[in-house]
């Protein structure tokens, strides 16, 4: 399998879900743009090397990503997966990197981009609201889909932190199953711009009681 990067801002429940599927070894770097992130911590106890760029070091956008695409280019990678990084990226990151930058999103794209879409769902009392795996384009939250996970919202028992909690489950399951397809080279973008993946029989078992929710 090939490797990758992981960018990181904070809790890194995300990083950890990874390193519990057995992704840790195909993970070369975790950056961090806050050295206080939690992540460093899960990075450092499964021995995967971790970087700090702080962003308030640098004194623009661009000499900060242009720090970041050092270290990422230093280390063998065939992915950048963001997992909870909180700085939006500048079309000239994102054009060095083209169809291998991927973000989780905590809502079903299109619908509730941008910050705190859990609340955003809640507060529109939607029915079903989840999670989105996609590759990143300068467009915020709108690049190709690869995979959306759903899951009912219970308004008469569910509030923004049960919502949170259970998106994030989801999250946990949909972000590791989505890196090792495409690290098994079972993701294509078509020339429509529609993401194909390819399916596989060990699937369903991957997914578990999942399976139902999530749709790629
Ligand atoms: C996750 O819920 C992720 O979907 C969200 O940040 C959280 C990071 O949690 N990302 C976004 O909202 C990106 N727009 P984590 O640090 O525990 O992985």
């Amino acid at each position: 399998m090939h490797k990758f990067i992981t960018l990181i801002s904070g809790r890194g429940s995300n990083l950890a879900a990874m390193c519990k599927a057995g992704l840790a070894p195909y993970i070369s770097c975790v950056i961090s743009n806050n050295p206080n992130a939690k992540g460093i911590e899960i990075a450092k106890k499964n021995n995967i090397p971790v970087c700090i760029v702080n962003h308030r070091d640098f004194i623009s956008r661009e000499n900060f990503e242009q720090a970041i695409s050092l270290v990422i280019d230093n280390f063998p990678s065939q992915l950048i997966v963001l997992a909870g990084f909180m700085r939006i990226l500048s079309p000239w990151f994102i054009e060095k990197y083209p169809q291998k930058i991927i973000n989780i999103h905590p809502s079903i794209l299109p619908a509730f981009t941008g910050a705190n879409a859990q609340q955003q769902a809640f507060d529109a009392k939607v029915k079903t609201t989840g999670a989105t795996v996609h590759f990143v384009t300068e467009k915020l939250d709108h690049g190709p889909i690869i995979a959306s996970g759903a899951m009912a919202i219970n308004h008469d028992n569910d509030d923004v932190d049960t919502l949170c909690n259970k998106i994030l489950k989801l999250e946990h399951i949909l972000y590791p199953f989505v890196i090792k397809k495409i690290l098994n080279d079972q993701v294509k973008v078509l020339a429509n711009g529609a993401v194909e993946v390819i399916k596989d029989i060990a699937d369903d078992k991957i997914l578990g009681k999942f399976k139902s929710n999530i749709h790629y």
